[in-house]
């Protein structure tokens, strides 16, 4: 039997309306302390309901530690006012009927002195700065030079996720998402292209793949697999992260030595995440997307680019389970309406994406009756 976009989906313990997934979108609102808002709470309930929204909603990424930011502005998932502002959250999208998992970060080497406690050197696999730049006080800013974490800092690194996974379970979370994507700390260990250790952590394949597999066995045992994603974006160059060596094989090796947890899903970003799905005019080899699902019994979600047409030929193709929007979901509160009635959609402000108030975020029309 064939599936539509439009139809429930079990994703391990969590019981989905339908396969339309609001993808992980830092807005750069957060409150003081880090603090979810009441802002951000009616811009999540906006796209709540499964009716006219998202079957699950992934929140925007948030630090599982003071120095897992590297944004201004991002919230974090660490501390007990954190807890509570997601709870309002939480609360907000179960009262429409909807499911919510939190996506939990360490940007690693993507920070800058200025937000980090103390002033303190962003940490890395490396030490190597990537070329790139942040957004701080007073506007954007390359990012800082990195030190490497030292072998005997790796279990407390290890710790904080699982802290912030049992503090989303506090804060009424339905799951979370491990983000490993877009050049971030994970993917900073995951890439021979950065890196750069000679330790347990660095070298070989199944090095490179520790952090990631120690990091979600930590968090599974807090949580459970069943509550439990990871998203993956095996070939962006996000963030100066450049390409692995091999790709295919270092991706596939992670799925596969994560495969015990029984994971709810894999979460993919195909191509150059908010660019080219193809980037075989960059010289990078073609991903087998269908390859790496081999390694997961769980659910498979895609994201990058993907309209309507897409969307919907992909689940009912059997090429994914879900279907994730990143800037559609911005720019239409009730995308899943729209999805399913094929109505026009709104255009996206890009001057309101990161940082502001409710212009650009919560006042984007829904269609009139
Ligand atoms: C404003 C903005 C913020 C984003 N923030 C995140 C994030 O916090 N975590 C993440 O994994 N991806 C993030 N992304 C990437 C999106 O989740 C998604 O991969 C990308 O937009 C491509 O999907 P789309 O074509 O449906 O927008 C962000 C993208 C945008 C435009």
């Amino acid at each position: 039997m064939t599936a539509s976009l439009y139809d429930p989906l079990r994703m391990g313990d969590i019981a989905l309306a339908n396969r339309i997934v609001m993808a992980p979108l830092t807005r750069n609102r957060a409150g003081a302390g880090q603090v979810p808002t009441q802002l951000m709470t009616e811009y999540y309930r906006q796209r709540a309901n499964p009716e006219t929204g998202a079957g699950l909603i992934v929140t925007e990424a948030s630090q599982i530690s003071p120095m897992g930011q590297g944004y201004l502005d991002t919230p974090g998932i660490y501390s007990p006012e954190q807890v509570a502002g997601w709870k309002r959250v939480t609360d907000a999208v179960h009262g429409e009927g909807g499911k919510i998992v939190i996506q939990l970060w360490h940007v690693g080497r993507i920070s800058h002195v200025s937000l980090l406690p103390g002033g303190a050197q962003p940490v890395s696999s490396t030490n190597r700065p990537a070329n790139g730049k942040t957004f701080i006080a007073g506007g954007f800013a390359p990012v800082s030079a990195p030190r490497a974490l030292r072998t005997d800092e790796i279990p407390g690194l290890i710790a904080d996720y699982r802290r912030a996974a049992g503090l989303a379970m506090q804060a009424g979370f339905d799951g979370v998402e491990l983000h490993a994507a877009n050049g971030y700390l994970i993917e900073q260990f995951l890439r021979d292209s950065i890196n750069d250790r000679s330790d347990d952590y660095g070298g070989s394949v199944e090095n490179r793949t520790r952090l990631l597999a120690e990091v979600l066995q930590a968090i599974t045992a807090e949580i459970g697999g069943g509550r439990t994603g990871v998203r993956l974006s095996p070939i962006t160059p996000s963030n100066d992260a450049g390409q692995d060596s091999d790709a295919q094989a270092t991706y596939g090796r992670a799925l596969e030595r994560v495969a015990p947890l029984g994971l709810a899903y894999v979460h993919v970003v195909e191509g150059a995440t908010g660019g080219p799905r193809d980037l075989s005019a960059q010289g990078v080899a073609p991903f087998d997307y269908a390859a790496l699902r081999a390694h997961h019994r769980g659910a498979w979600m895609v994201n990058n680019a993907y309209d309507r047409p897409m969307a919907e030929a992909a689940v009912h193709n059997g090429t994914a389970d879900l279907v994730a929007f990143g800037k559609l979901f911005i720019a239409n509160p009730d995308l899943g309406r729209r999805l399913r009635q094929g109505a026009p959609l709104n255009p996206l402000d890009t001057a309101t994406l990161y940082g502001g108030d409710a212009h650009g975020y919560t006042d984007y029309p829904a269609l009139v009756d």
